[in-house]
């Protein structure tokens, strides 16, 4: 097998695919274009619509232009500290090859530095100021991880005063930094420090990005938050079937297998273009076609393609369940009833059913695609969908 013939190459569905998306070309220029001008952008939106994929593909074309660009995802960095790192490294990777060294360098024994490295580390401990210069020390981290934190946060500005350049500054999930369990520490806490830092940093401009709508929209649209009214908010266009079509199609082009055009109409239609759903099932689409050793993905395949992506995700559907277990007493009933197209409210009393959905919401599972006020709660994945409706008993 080889990369143009792997299923998971072809149609990756467990990743970002900002090498390999279809659609949204408008939206990576019109965020490459804002970004570009200092204008700060919050992105949030259900799971798995392909927020992270449109992001990262317009970071990439911002260093393209020699912006710097610093990246966290704050679902893989567990503390303030593996945060304040992660910007300390990114920054720093933003600049030339030498200095780039200094990274390993901060990390190993002075004594065992080449002296490469010792003047790298020389010259950015230079650039970056007496009151700076220790976020290349570890040991401050452990000792005093909020001064950490923040100079780290005030170094973003001071290496782009210094390289005479701007700076995107991408946080992914961002809503984990104002999730219960406060593992950055009191959410007001560090997004104060965070706004107080950002608002001297003219160089710096801001990306914030999460899953979490409600999350996202209490973090951002309350008067009492650190962030209230920062920056726009960016919603993603649909990826048009026109496109889908065209780069499901394209995908193939030069594998054995090919899909059959009234094929992709059935198999949208199934996926709704739900971003990873589509592909997930076109994924499916193309192993069924290689297992019944056929050369054209027909609807029959389509159809034998999305129960198997049913039960690829069976597993992440017994997670959700206990998700929504977790979320309160009537969340899975709701959940299950939305799903069946049950109206909710029959659940249980009409405020503890509106804070059910409310719970539900907030995780990124269902959004409101009818006329607000009226209901019209919908589970965004179609797959999901299917399997809660599947528990509903009348
Ligand atoms: N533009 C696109 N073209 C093709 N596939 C896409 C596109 N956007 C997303 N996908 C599919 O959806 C999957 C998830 O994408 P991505 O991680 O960008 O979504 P997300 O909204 O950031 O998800 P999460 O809610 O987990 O943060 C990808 O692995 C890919 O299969
Ligand atoms: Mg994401």
């Amino acid at each position: 097998m080889t990369s143009r013939t792997r299923a998971d190459d072809l149609f990756p569905t467990s990743r970002p695919v900002p090498e390999a998306m279809i659609g949204r070309s408008k939206d990576v220029a019109e965020l490459t274009l804002l970004l570009g001008n200092g204008l700060h952008q919050v992105l949030a939106g259900a799971r798995k619509e392909g927020k992270s994929t449109v992001c990262r593909a317009a970071t990439a074309r911002l260093r393209e232009s020699g912006t710097y660009v610093v990246e966290a995802d704050l679902m893989y960095l567990p503390s303030l500290v593996a945060l304040a790192g992660a910007l300390v490294e990114e920054a720093i990777s933003n600049r030339s090859a030498p200095k780039r060294a200094v990274h390993a360098a901060t990390k190993t024994a002075r004594s065992a530095l080449s002296a490469l490295s010792l003047v790298a580390v020389s010259r950015l401990k230079h650039d970056l100021g007496t009151d700076l210069e220790v976020v290349l020390e570890p040991a401050l981290a452990r000792r005093d991880p909020w001064s950490y934190f923040d100079k780290a946060m005030r170094m973003l500005q001071r290496i782009c005063e210094v390289d005479d350049t701007h700076l995107v500054l991408f946080l992914d999930e961002f809503q984990e930094l104002g999730a219960p369990r406060h593992s950055y520490g009191d959410p007001d806490e560090v997004m104060n420090l965070m706004r107080a830092v950002l608002q001297d940093s003219p160089r710096v401009t801001c990306l914030f990005t999460g899953s979490v709508h409600h999350m996202m929209r209490d973090l951002f649209g309350q008067s009492h938050r650190a962030f209230y009214k920062w920056g726009a908010w960016y919603s993603l266009s649909e990826i048009e079937s026109e496109e889908w079509k065209a780069g499901l199609t394209a995908r193939l082009e030069g594998s054995p297998i090919s899909f059959h055009e009234p094929a992709l109409d059935h198999l949208l239609e199934l996926s709704e273009g739900h971003a990873r759903t589509t592909m997930l099932v076109a994924q499916q689409a193309y192993l069924a076609a290689l297992t019944d050793g056929a050369a054209l993905v027909d609807a029959v395949l389509v159809d034998a393609a999305f129960e198997m992506a049913e039960r690829v995700d069976a597993g992440e559907h017994e997670l959700h369940l206990r998700e929504l277990r977790g979320l309160g007493r009537h969340a899975l009933d709701v959940a299950i009833r939305i799903a069946a197209g049950q109206p909710p409210y029959r659940a249980a009393g009409a405020r503890s059913v509106q804070r059910a959905i409310e719970a539900v919401a907030g995780v990124g599972m269902i959004e409101q695609r009818g006329v607000h006020g009226r209901g019209g709660w919908v589970v965004t994945d179609p797959l999901l969908r299917r399997f809660l409706a599947r528990l509903w008993v009348g």
